[in-house]
């Protein structure tokens, strides 16, 4: 009995240091930020009613999936921002330009679809592309939060004080962004050239920072930045006639597109590391989802998806995608109006949800994958974003 517990003791003892020493390195030992609140800035990937709440709501069959009708999201359900919402406790972010039902207790959203780092000089029914580009959305930013400041110190505003995040969230809060790919089709759609585009990269990169700069001015301390997705694999890309058969490749994407992609990526990266050097006590972390999305798109199979290339929702052709009758719009058939609806069988296997953006399940794919850190520089899970080592 003795001599079994003496020499059993020291084997626990190793046991129970290398146990601690695994949690310890695992990052076990942090305390999850707990983040109070989410600001998101960005474009349709992550748009939860902005771009309806302004110039209509995008109808039927959107949201059909999830929320059982239009929920100001151009999906058929929930957004990589909305599991990010959910995964962190927090309700579904509000649109800042949702005038009803909107609760901005745990943050906002200024993100609408079309939108651009850069402001575009063209309508939004010249062109697609948001008048509510990233400036305007720091000015809305800016504004909020100069309101909630204002309203708070009313100590009778009890109505407001239900709806309004506190001010100490501000600097609590988590910042996400995902925003740049329209800058990119932009220029190809007024028919510059790859190099032409590349040149206005550094450009839109700068006013990129200006802006994350500004939010780190005002307090914002946790950044979330998600890089742009492999858009040269999307069917309202392909199909433009700027694409011709012999630009793609073996995946049915168009390469010199993917690269563009890929070189916005390499610079917002860069501006990221000068970000962290000159914002000492921001916590910025730059999240891969070009690899994700790219990933998905050309091993659909792998991952239980089909057809990568074609929209679930829309209207004829190769990618079942036609610019001038989207989801959603109405077709002349024999006379009749017909809604352009769901011509997939089951969306929870499609990639593509309407020729533009992913599918809730294509989402779901993507969030499971970055959520843990796993392609994030640094390494970290969302719920620790507050740290700048993990
Ligand atoms: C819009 O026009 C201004 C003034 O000519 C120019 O500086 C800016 O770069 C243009 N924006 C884009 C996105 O082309
Ligand atoms: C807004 O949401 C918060 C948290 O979900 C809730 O506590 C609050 O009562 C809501 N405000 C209103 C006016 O419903
Ligand atoms: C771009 O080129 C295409 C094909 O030549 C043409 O149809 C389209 O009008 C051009 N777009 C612009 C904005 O110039
Ligand atoms: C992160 O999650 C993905 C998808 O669930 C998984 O394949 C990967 O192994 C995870 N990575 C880590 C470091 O936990």
């Amino acid at each position: 009995m003795e001599l079994t517990r003496r020499r059993n003791l020291p084997v626990e003892a190793v046991m129970l240091f290398l146990l601690l020493n695994h949690f310890a390195n695992a990052g076990i030992s942090k305390n999850p930020c707990d983040f109070p609140a989410i600001f998101n800035f960005g474009d349709s990937n992550s748009d939860t009613g902005g771009l309806s709440a302004a110039f209509g709501q995008a109808g039927p069959p959107h949201g059909e999936s999830f929320f059982h009708g239009p929920a100001g999201r151009y999906c058929d359900g929930r957004l990589v921002i909305d599991f990010i919402a959910q995964s962190l406790g927090l309700p579904y972010l509000s649109a800042y330009l949702d005038a009803l039902g909107s609760n901005f207790t745990h943050g906002a959203n200024f993100a609408t679809a079309g939108s651009t780092i850069r402001p575009q000089n063209t309508t939004l029914h010249q062109s697609g592309f948001s008048p509510f580009a990233l400036n305007v959305q720091w000015y809305q930013f800016n504004d909020f939060h100069r309101r909630v400041k204002t309203f708070l110190t009313h100590k009778d505003d009890r109505v407001f004080k239900k709806l309004m995040p506190k001010t100490k969230y501000f600097s609590r809060a988590l910042y996400t962004f995902d925003i740049g790919q329209n800058d990119l089709t932009a220029g190809l759609f007024q028919n510059l050239t790859v190099d032409e585009v590349r040149a206005s990269v550094p450009d839109i990169v700068g006013q990129f920072k200006t802006v994350i700069k500004d939010i780190y001015d005002q307090g914002g301390r946790s950044f979330w930045i998600h890089n742009t997705g492999p858009f040269g694999c999307l069917p309202y890309v392909l199909d433009r006639q700027l694409v011709t058969a012999g630009q793609v490749d073996k995946f049915g994407c168009v390469g010199s597109f993917n690269d563009l992609a890929q070189f916005f990526n390499h610079r917002l990266k860069q501006t990221v590391d000068q970000l962290r050097e000159e914002l000492h006590k921001a916590s910025i972390t730059y999240v891969d989802v070009y690899s994700v999305k790219y990933e998905l798109i050309t091993k659909a199979t792998r991952h239980g998806f089909e057809h990568p290339l074609r929209a679930c929702c829309g209207h004829g052709g190769k990618y079942n995608y036609n610019m001038h009758i989207g989801c959603g719009g109405k077709v002349k058939i024999k006379g009749k109006d017909v809604l352009v609806g769901k011509a997939c069988e089951d969306p929870t296997v499609m990639i593509n949800w309407d020729g533009v953006h992913y599918s809730q399940a294509g989402n779901k794919w993507i969030f499971d994958q970055i959520v843990n850190g796993s392609f994030s520089d640094p390494p970290i899970p969302i719920g620790f974003a507050c740290y700048k080592q993990y």
